[in-house]
């Protein structure tokens, strides 16, 4: 079904995120690499990309890029700067100054900077867990101490344990490791939380990171707020790590806009980029940002409805067929944290039932550290043919099936 949308001017247009494009063969993470280690009979609904193509504008600026032919080293100029400052100010309502912006290619290596650059060994981070492993792992891979505050589920909902975040805070905590909305939990944090933390960092004296990778997929009665929006005294001890990655597809492409307001840290970072070798983006990354950002607006309103619909869908299916597993309700990203503890809290049960039987491939709650016991994480970013055809094989093998 096309999703239509009506532009600015009283235009429509419409979209159509139904078609399957087949990935394998094209060195997926996701899909070549389930194949690889699997095989492909399998169906994939793991790792954090999109099955849909990237927006039609950004397709032709690539291939228009491409046919021109010389690959040779790229920068970013004031386009870029400006593609990233009206982004922030139109999906976010962040004023963002030109300089406060640098460029890295992945949020991940920004993360270990920081971590690098603004911290010692030995130095506590905090995160709140279950958490996207790879943002905790940067911290004990460069020799800091991980500080996992376990998120509280109050009726169905994720909370920050305020009470264990500030008893962590008081034992000494350099740098509080964001992620806004949170991967795997779907959490899009409140400004009265938002406060509350930075109220924390500024008492005990910490960084605030601030992973905003997933803030464009916010889903109705939420409000994304970044963090450094709240006040200047946050805003001096805030970075906050954006990218087009999630919202367009572009993972691959490599470019993230890396925010600071504060002169110094900016700098803290950028030397600790010189230092790992981090300079020019690559080619196709910035036309492929500046069209996504200045000219897929409507597109990706199209594709939050179809996200929207997927949701509605998978919900429906699973209280159907597999009635006795819990989705935890998504206020953002195009990912659901679904509860199987029904059918058993042993990862190897639900892997029995999930891979080698249904033959899907999910993310499993143990990925995502302690509190992921019995959990998986399921994709939705998929047309819906695919989503179902998962969702039929996980209910033809389901273990409560009567
Ligand atoms: C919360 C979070 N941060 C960062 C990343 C990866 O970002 P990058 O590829 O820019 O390192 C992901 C990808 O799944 C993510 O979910």
């Amino acid at each position: 079904m096309n999703e239509r949308i009506t532009t600015k001017e009283g235009d429509i247009m419409t979209f159509n995120f139904d078609h399957i494009v087949s990935r394998f063969g094209t060195n997926s993470a996701k899909w070549d690499g389930m194949a690889q280690s699997l095989g492909s009979d399998m169906i994939a609904l793991s790792v954090a990309d999109m099955d849909v193509p990237a927006p039609p504008a950004v397709v032709d600026k690539v291939c228009e890029m491409a046919r021109h032919g010389i690959y040779g080293y790229t920068d970013p100029f004031p386009t870029y700067y400006e593609a990233v400052r009206q982004w922030m100010d139109q999906a976010y309502q962040w004023k963002v100054e030109r300089d406060w912006i640098v460029y890295c290619p992945r949020i991940i290596q920004a993360v270990s900077v920081l971590i690098q650059k603004c911290t010692e060994a030995g130095d506590r981070v905090l995160i709140h867990s279950p958490v996207y492993q790879p943002v905790a792992k940067a911290v004990t891979l460069n020799d800091r101490v991980l500080t996992e505050s376990p998120m509280q589920l109050v009726n169905g909902r994720y909370e920050i344990d305020f009470a264990d975040m500030e008893q962590r805070m008081r034992e000494g905590v350099k740098m509080v490791l964001l992620i806004s909305p949170h991967n795997p939990v779907g959490r899009v944090w409140t400004r009265e939380e938002l406060e509350r933390i930075g109220r924390l960092c500024i008492e005990y004296d910490a960084l605030i990171v601030s992973d905003d990778i997933h803030a464009d997929f916010i889903h109705q009665g939420h409000e994304h707020t970044v963090i450094a929006k709240l006040s200047e005294e946050i805003a001096e001890r805030s970075v906050i790590c954006t990218s087009p990655g999630k919202t367009f597809n572009l993972a691959s492409l490599e470019i993230a806009n890396i925010i600071i307001p504060n002169r110094d840290l900016r700098e803290r970072f950028k030397q600790g980029l010189l230092q790992a070798g981090i300079h020019n983006p690559t080619f196709f990354s910035v036309p492929a940002l500046e069209a996504a950002y200045t000219s897929c607006e409507e597109w990706l309103t199209a594709l939050q409805g179809y996200i929207k619909d997927n949701i509605t869908f998978t919900k429906q299916y699973i209280a159907e067929h597999m009635p006795e597993l819990k989705i935890i309700e998504p206020e953002g990203t195009y990912l659901l944290w679904i509860d199987c503890s029904a059918v058993s809290r042993r990862e190897s049960d639900l892997v029995d039932w999930i891979q080698e039987k249904a033959r899907v491939s999910v993310s499993y709650g143990t990925s995502f550290g302690s509190g992921g016991e019995g959990f998986i994480r399921v994709n939705i970013a998929a047309p819906r043919g695919i989503i179902q055809e998962g969702l039929a094989r996980m209910a033809s093998a389901y273990p409560l099936n009567r």
